[in-house]
Formats: C-alpha cells, sequence, structure tokens
C-alpha cells in the first residue's frame, strides 16, 4: 500500500526563483529564509519519497478569471514549467504518476468532491518554487508529482474548513492506493500578505505563528475561520493558508513536527516553512 510520510509545507514567493538563479542564498536578505532549508532535506533524504503531491493555487497561468476551478487534479504523464511574467527561470518538466493521479480522483469524487481533471496542466511559481526549494540539486527530479490546485484568486474560494476535508479525503485516497509508494504532501502559500490595495505590504506576525503552532496538532481550529476572516486576518492573499490546510488535512494519522522557520519579509510577504512527520 502507498505510505504517507509526512507534510512539507512553504511560501512560494516568485523572488526565491531569483535568489536561486543568481546564488543569493547566504546575502543577509536571504540566509534567514535558506536557513531553514537543510532540515527539510535531511528529512527527504531519510524519508526517502516516489511521489510529492503538491498542493497549490494557480495565479493566473493554467486557469484564469474567466474559468477558475475551485479544485483541480492533474493527471498528466509530464508537467511543464511556465509563468506569467515574473522573470523567473523556468525548471525542466516534472514527471507525473497518472494512476496515482487517478485513483485520488476517483476516490474524492466517491466522497463527493468534484475536481476539475487535467490531462493537461502547466504548473506556475506556485508549484515549481516550493520543488526547488525542497529538492534543490540538479535535475532530474527525485520524485514524481501529482498536482492539486485550490482557488485562491477569485471569489468565492472554498472555505477552510472545506478546505481541511478535501485533504482529508486525499490523505484516505492515497492511503488506499495498492502500490507501494513513499509519498509525502507539499502546501505551498502564504504566509501571510496582501499585494494590492490600501492595505499592500500587510503582514501578521502573531496570526501566523499561531496558525504554524495550531496546524500541527488542532487543524480544525484554523478551519473554523471563514474565507473573509482569512482575509482580513492574512491579508488579500494570505489566503494561501488554505493550501497548507489541505496538505495537513492529507496527514490522516497523529503528527509530529520534525522542523519549522518563520521569517519576515521576502517581498511583501512572510515566510513560513513546516516539516511534518505522519507518525501513524
Ligand atoms: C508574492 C507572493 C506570492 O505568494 C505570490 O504568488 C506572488 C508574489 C510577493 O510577496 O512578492
Ligand atoms: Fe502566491
Amino acid at each position: 500500500m502507498a505510505k504517507i510520510l509526512g507534510g512539507l509545507t512553504t511560501s512560494h514567493i516568485p523572488l526565491i526563483g531569483k535568489a536561486i538563479a543568481q546564488d543569493l542564498r547566504n546575502e543577509p536578505y536571504w540566509q534567514p529564509f535558506f536557513k531553514g532549508f537543510p532540515a527539510a532535506h535531511e528529512w527527504l533524504r531519510k524519508v526517502k519519497p516516489d511521489v510529492a503531491v503538491v498542493v497549490y493555487n494557480d495565479h493566473g497561468l493554467n486557469f484564469f478569471l474567466d474559468k477558475m476551478p475551485t479544485f483541480a487534479i492533474g493527471a498528466a504523464a509530464e508537467y511543464r514549467n511556465a509563468d506569467e511574467g515574473w522573470g523567473i527561470p523556468t525548471l525542466p518538466p516534472f514527471r507525473g504518476e497518472p494512476d496515482l493521479s487517478w485513483h485520488i480522483i476517483e476516490s474524492v469524487v466517491a466522497e463527493e468532491f468534484d475536481p476539475v481533471t487535467c490531462q493537461e496542466m502547466l504548473v506556475d511559481h506556485g508549484f515549481t518554487l516550493p520543488m526547488k526549494l525542497f529538492w534543490p540539486g540538479d535535475e532530474p527530479w527525485p520524485v514524481r508529482v501529482v498536482p492539486v490546485s485550490v482557488n485562491t484568486v477569485q471569489h468565492p474560494l472554498p472555505t477552510p474548513a472545506r478546505c481541511l476535508k478535501f485533504g482529508q479525503a486525499i490523505g484516505r485516497a492515497i492511503a488506499s492506493y495498492p502500490e507501494d509508494l513513499r509519498v509525502v504532501v507539499i502546501g505551498t502559500g502564504g504566509l501571510s500578505h496582501q499585494l494590492d490595495g490600501t492595505r499592500a505590504g500587510f503582514i501578521n506576525k502573531e496570526f501566523d505563528l499561531m496558525c504554524m503552532d495550531k496546524i500541527v496538532a488542532e487543524p480544525q481550529e484554523l478551519a473554523r475561520y471563514s474565507t473573509l476572516d482569512l482575509v482580513r486576518l492574512a491579508g488579500a492573499q494570505g489566503v494561501e493558508l488554505v493550501n497548507w490546510l489541505v496538505a495537513r488535512g492529507a496527514l490522516t494519522g497523529s503528527v509530529g513536527k520534525v522542523h519549522s522557520n518563520y521569517h519576515i519579509p521576502i517581498s511583501n510577504t512572510a515566510t513560513g516553512l513546516l516539516v511534518l512527520e505522519n507518525r501513524g
């Protein structure tokens, strides 16, 4: 059977791509952000995943405002990187795991979730940068991927409660997959940030740290917020936190924290990193 090893969550700010490309990781601006990652690399070397299920939000690349699925799941053999003009480097394609994708799709539909199924799917910085942060070595990528996209862009957004339940359904789906695959679940985005409007630059450290604490063992506490609460407390783009809730939901057993890091700001965003282990 497939085994869920744990979860990783990180912010996905485009500027990170430039820092990696220009090798700025040890510069004073970047060091407090990148210093969080060696512990994640060590854990990944220990648990040796075959597949990463990556929960992120598309920012207007594969889906635009005219057609915006609440939830979408990739079922392609390959996913190519494209982005919407940030000037960040394009990364090589990612290998899919279509049989696992279809198993997850069939399982969550049987549980009354109705994702869009994508046999072709471009992935943007919300997907690619976390992959590069967690696997910074030379390509080819050492894991195959299943992208899961959540609408955090065009209201109405799925509620935090719905996102946690969707993640739990994904977790049950993975755990019922008959092949012996080792799986990690990744949630990207956040933490607090607002990129536009009169509150541009808004960051809420107290709320972020509370979320990073509660999500480990009491994610249902975060599922109590409404979408509007999240906009108020985390900023209009800080709602990307729901991607973390989907990923956390997929860790169906008891969960322990291996490592965390929090740093303000990178670009306009509060950055968070968590490594969570599924302890069965
Ligand atoms: C920034 C953060 C994001 O999550 C994103 O998708 C784009 C930009 C930023 O802080 O610059
Ligand atoms: Fe984003």
